[in-house]
């Protein structure tokens, strides 16, 4: 480990980013680099998290860096297990079922923060409520077991890009500005976590994600729908949920059911629009038409359609049923104008 840059000032572009196997030695040495405030991109169960030391300001600052956000929205902290997160956020007894029959798992779970919450206000980027989810990845669970402490982890992506679902994406936006790369192979589940706002009086989704609408209410209840009264509906309460999201560099066409000459077609299901040959390139998120193989397929198929010359990209119809949803919501983000 005597490679391990010595030092962890912020400086984007400028740094050698380690690849580290998730094997016990690498993850050790992911840990260590958490620990001393560095940036590791480290994979879950949903996509590719860039994790920092949730507790210290700084290094939270060295992701916003890293990333390009163009502004500070909150971050979710990942936890190993229930009890590292209710030293975070207060959890009712809803809070502690959803949290008990889901977690690990795709589900984030924004619940008041905690009196001394050790989370640095950057991180809740000055919330009354805090975003927490425990991840279902071995290598993300031993990587926290092994930080020993709250790792708040945006998507591994350029800001604005498509999230990463392996750590070849990761190095394609973040290399040279990120301490490691800590390498889990594919992520299963392919679209980010759902976060549930879970406080009393209110129970609704923020964002459609892994873990469906149906499985929560049979923990839950009946889930409100749509966003709170006063909410425009291009920025929905989650505040990093902003419309255009997700976006490749390509243009983005949704409900396709004919290509136009050249187009790449994002294809769903056995069966291709008649005119199919027209297409330059043509990826099937699931040729059997399952969702949960769609999800697991979409990051990535969207970033290889989107590589090369600029050509629209065509999306025939997916169902909006289950994984559907999150499914949906990304493709509406990529689709939308850009700002
Ligand atoms: O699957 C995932 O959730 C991945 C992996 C790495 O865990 N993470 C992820 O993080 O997608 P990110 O930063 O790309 O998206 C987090 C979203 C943002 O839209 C943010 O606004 C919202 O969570 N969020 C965080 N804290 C919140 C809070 N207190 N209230 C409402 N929304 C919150
Ligand atoms: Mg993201």
């Amino acid at each position: 480990m005597n490679d391990l840059p010595s030092s962890h000032s912020v400086a984007p572009g400028g740094r050698r980013t380690l690849r580290l196997a998730a094997d016990p030695a690498g993850i050790g040495a992911a840990a260590a680099i958490l620990r001393d405030g560095g940036l590791v991109a480290f994979p879950t169960e949903t996509v590719y998290g860039l994790g920092a030391d949730a507790t210290s300001g700084p290094a939270v600052a060295g992701i916003y860096e890293a990333k390009g956000r163009p502004r500070f929205n909150p971050l979710i902290v990942h936890v190993a297990e229930l009890g590292a997160a209710r030293a975070i956020g207060r959890f009712d007894r809803r809070a502690l079922d959803l949290a008990k029959a889901f977690w690990p798992g795709p589900l984030t779970l924004v619940v008041p923060r905690e009196a001394g919450c050790p989370v640095s206000d950057l991180a809740l980027a000055g919330h009354d409520t805090v975003a927490i989810r425990v991840p279902a990845h071995p290598a993300a669970l031993a990587l926290l077991a092994a930080a020993g402490r709250p790792v708040c982890a945006p998507s591994a992506n350029r800001s604005g890009h498509v999230s990463p679902t392996d750590a070849a994406h990761v190095a394609a936006d973040l290399d040279g500005r990120i301490d490691a790369i800590l390498d889990g192979g594919p992520c299963p589940v392919g679209v980010e976590s759902t976060i549930l706002l879970c406080v009393p009086g209110d129970l609704r989704i923020l964002r459609p994600g892994g873990l469906d609408r149906a499985a929560i209410e049979t923990v839950a209840g009946p889930i409100a729908a749509g966003v709170p009264e006063g909410t425009s509906p291009d920025r929905a309460i989650a505040p990093g949920m902003l419309a255009s999201h997700y976006a490749p560099s390509s243009p983005v066409r949704l409900n396709a059911r004919s290509v136009a000459p050249g187009e790449h077609l994002l294809a769903f299901g056995p069966t291709l629009p008649s005119n199919a040959d027209a297409a330059a390139l043509i990826l099937n998120l699931s040729t059997a038409g399952d969702l949960t193989e769609a999800a697991a397929n979409l990051f990535g198929h969207l970033r290889r359609l989107d590589a090369g010359p600029h050509v629209t990209i065509a999306v025939m119809p997916v169902p909006d049923q289950g994984l559907g949803e999150a499914i949906n919501d990304r493709l509406a983000r990529a689709a939308a104008e850009r700002p």
